[in-house]
């Protein structure tokens, strides 16, 4: 089943001229570990780091998902450090909205100072002029979209980017309701939610953001720091001939043609084994398998998050 890699189809962001092949990498996983601060300090393997970039980019990868809180300001730093200067076609997409605390937390982070301070730390780490996109992350809850006006962020963010700093804006962790607000506001390219094989609140959102040509971009398409364990996804990936990530992976692209996957890994053999999901056709019978993985019950073959 698994073809000749094709990276996908590509995708043009609405309103722009940036074309992303719908694999890409997302780089949070390369920053370090320091106890129970995550996502925390360089890694331990630099140079692996730099050389899993390099193939990232030599794979075909040109959507690489950042930020300058992952670190923080390590992922960016090794971002330029490995593929400064930019391949033409390279589309790097960040986030802002969020600082962390020296215990490792998450604090939000919307006033106009923070938000240009993030611009320009995301500017000064990345080597850029300019960035292409980037995402307001909404931290009404840390883990979840919840309700909340982000008028303010995003009116300071839009005057950031007519500014000449930003060329395109997207969102992070919003509701439904938030897009709205958000589209009154200033054209929306992309929306990064928590989604995957086993967690698809945002089922409804995806088809109504396709319908606009709107990118919808899942973190965690692998279940994130834990990943995914499904008896039924397992069984898949067998009759498959490919791996459970392989399957997550190919199910989200098949899922709608709006969905863009940015898969995080520091390891070299999973970044390989990631890309070639992109050549995995699903099919129907399977398929309809793996719709029962996020349904409560789906007893016999629980799906873990842990
Ligand atoms: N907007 C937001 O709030 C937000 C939140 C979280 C993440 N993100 C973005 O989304 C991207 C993706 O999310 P993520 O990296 O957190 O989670 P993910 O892609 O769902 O999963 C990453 C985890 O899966 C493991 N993994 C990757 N490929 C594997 C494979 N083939 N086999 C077995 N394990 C594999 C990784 O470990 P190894 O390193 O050992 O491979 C890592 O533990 C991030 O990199 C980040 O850019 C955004």
């Amino acid at each position: 089943m698994l073809q000749e890699i094709s990276l996908a189809s590509s995708f043009i962001l609405p309103g722009s001229s940036l074309s992303v092949n719908r694999m890409g990498y997302g780089a949070m996983q390369l920053a370090g570990r320091d106890g129970n601060k995550l996502v925390w300090g360089p890694p331990r393997d630099v140079d692996g780091a730099i050389t899993l970039l390099r193939e990232v980019v030599a794979s075909g990868v040109n959507h690489i998902d950042t930020s300058d809180f992952y670190g923080p300001h390590v992922t960016n730093q090794l971002i330029r450090r490995a593929l400064f200067p930019y391949p033409d076609d390279l589309v790097i997409v960040t986030k802002v909205g969020t600082r962390r605390g020296e215990d490792g937390s998450w604090i939000p982070a919307f006033s106009p100072d923070e938000l240009t301070g993030a611009i320009h730390d995301n500017l000064r780490n990345l080597g850029l002029d300019v960035l292409d996109v980037v995402n307001l992350r909404s931290m009404f809850s840390v883990h979840q979209p919840a309700e909340g006006s982000i008028e303010a962020p995003l009116t300071a963010l839009a005057e950031l980017q007519q500014k000449g700093l930003i060329r395109h804006i997207g969102l992070s962790n919003v509701t439904p309701t938030q897009i709205a607000e958000a589209r009154r506001i200033v054209p929306i390219v992309c929306v990064q939610n928590h989604y995957n094989l086993a967690h698809r609140a945002d089922d409804a959102l995806i088809a109504d953001l396709a319908h606009d040509g709107i990118a919808y971009v899942p973190f965690f398409p692998l279940g994130g720091f834990t990943p995914l364990q499904s008896g039924t996804l397992s069984e898949a990936a067998s009759r498959l001939g490919a791996t459970p990530m392989q399957v997550a992976l190919a199910w989200l692209l098949q899922r709608s043609p709006n969905i863009l996957v940015i898969p995080g890994t520091s390891s070299l053999q999973h970044l390989r084994e990631n890309l070639k999901a992109a050549a995995l056709q699903i099919p129907a019978e399977v398929h309809d398998d793996l719709e029962t993985v996020s349904r409560p019950d789906a007893a016999s073959h629980p799906t873990r998050q842990l």
